[in-house]
């Protein structure tokens, strides 16, 4: 279907159930005392106004996919490369949307020159380049991003280049510095593979981390998790992942859902299905989550799967290869709100039905 025989009127039923819905999320979710976002590339925005328009409607929340990662904003020493998160912030303004800066250290995000030659002093360089050019807008930073995993060190700590470089206090010590230069932005720690019985250890670690950086007195204020769900994990509990949150909260540190989005494990099925399962991953999720008193709000990672940064992958394709053969199954993860066409999935709905049935605080 063309744009322009959806304008004048042919839309799918997909569309025009689109069309109807009442609320935004963002409307929604404000409602109930939280805030509803997603990860954008300024370029996808830009090159597909439909797309586009989708996010702005939805989204009070606008997080850079990878617009201020410090590998994409400083690929050379000295170049700055700021277009991207300057066409972001550019969309966001007069919009009253909010930007939340991701993500200043990751191991995943540094440069090959930085890697080579890292030191305090350029890790602080960059801190102020991108924290000073961005504190009118952005008033919310992760801090630092993966920084734990299982098997490696007692601590729980990665081995990373931070860690190589600068021991175990660097966590601190990079909120230390953020905290100088953004004194009232909110700082977050951000991490991953947290939801399913599986994860306990990482549970563990994360929570001790968490505890010895408060011991510490860093200037931490919340905690973003991540949040990718994966149809090939589980079960996902919702009584001990109430505890977790609990735990978070206990240490006085607030929770947002930073890149939630699913990874399909069976492609075989019809996509009714695999929408259906994907939708019903989240609904447990989000009952469980959204009830909690410490958690602020929800982005997810992306908004439509045209856009999911979760391809199938060679195992996917191993795993079913009839899948592939007749076409069927084009290829493509559905695990955000809006499929490739950008009409809701049952996601979408998980979303508003979840933000719905919260009552509006005070
Ligand atoms: C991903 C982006 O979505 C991709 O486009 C990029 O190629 C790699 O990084 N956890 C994170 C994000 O914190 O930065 C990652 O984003 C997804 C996993």
């Amino acid at each position: 279907m063309t744009r322009r025989s959806c304008l004048i009127g042919f839309c799918g039923a997909p569309m025009l159930a689109r069309a109807r819905e009442a609320e935004s999320l963002a409307a929604t979710a404000r409602a109930a005392g939280h805030l509803f976002g997603c990860a954008v590339r300024p370029d996808q925005m830009l090159a597909d106004p439909d797309f586009a328009a989708m996010v702005m409607r939805d989204c009070a929340v606008l997080v850079p996919e990878i617009a201020l990662n410090w590998s994409y904003l400083e690929p050379r020493p000295g170049m700055p490369n700021y277009a991207a998160m300057d066409a972001l912030v550019a969309m966001a303004r007069g919009r009253g949307k909010r930007l939340r800066g991701h993500v200043l250290l990751w191991h995943l995000g540094v440069p090959d020159w930085a890697r080579e030659r890292m030191s305090w002093k350029l890790v602080r360089g960059y801190f102020r380049r991108t924290i000073l050019r961005y504190r009118h807008v952005v008033r919310e930073w992760k801090v630092v991003n993966e920084a734990i995993d299982t098997g490696q060190r007692m601590d729980g700590l990665r081995e990373n280049i931070f860690l190589s470089a600068f021991g175990p206090d660097y966590i601190a010590r990079a909120f230390r510095e953020a905290r100088v230069l953004a004194p009232r932005a909110r700082l977050l720690i951000n991490e991953y593979g947290l939801e399913y019985a599986s994860d306990q250890d990482r549970r563990y670690l994360f929570l001790e981390l968490l505890k010895l950086l408060k011991r510490d007195g860093a200037p931490i204020d919340g905690v973003g998790l991540q949040s990718h769900l994966d149809l090939a994990k589980g079960p996902f509990d919702p009584a001990v992942y109430r505890r977790f949150l609990d735990q978070i909260a206990a240490l006085g540190l607030s929770i947002t859902i930073t890149e939630l989005d699913v990874k399909e494990y069976d492609y075989v099925l019809p996509a009714e299905l695999r929408d259906r399962r994907a939708g019903e991953a989240v609904r447990a999720f989000l009952d469980t989550v959204l009830a909690h008193p410490a958690v602020r709000g929800v982005v997810t990672w992306g908004f439509s799967d045209r856009y999911s940064w979760l391809g199938v992958t060679d195992s996917d394709r191993a795993r079913t290869p009839e899948a592939w053969q007749d076409g069927s199954s084009p290829g493509v993860n559905r695990g955000l709100p809006l499929d490739s066409d950008l009409a809701p999935t049952p996601i979408y709905h998980a979303l508003a039905d979840g933000f719905r049935a919260l009552k509006r605080p005070g």
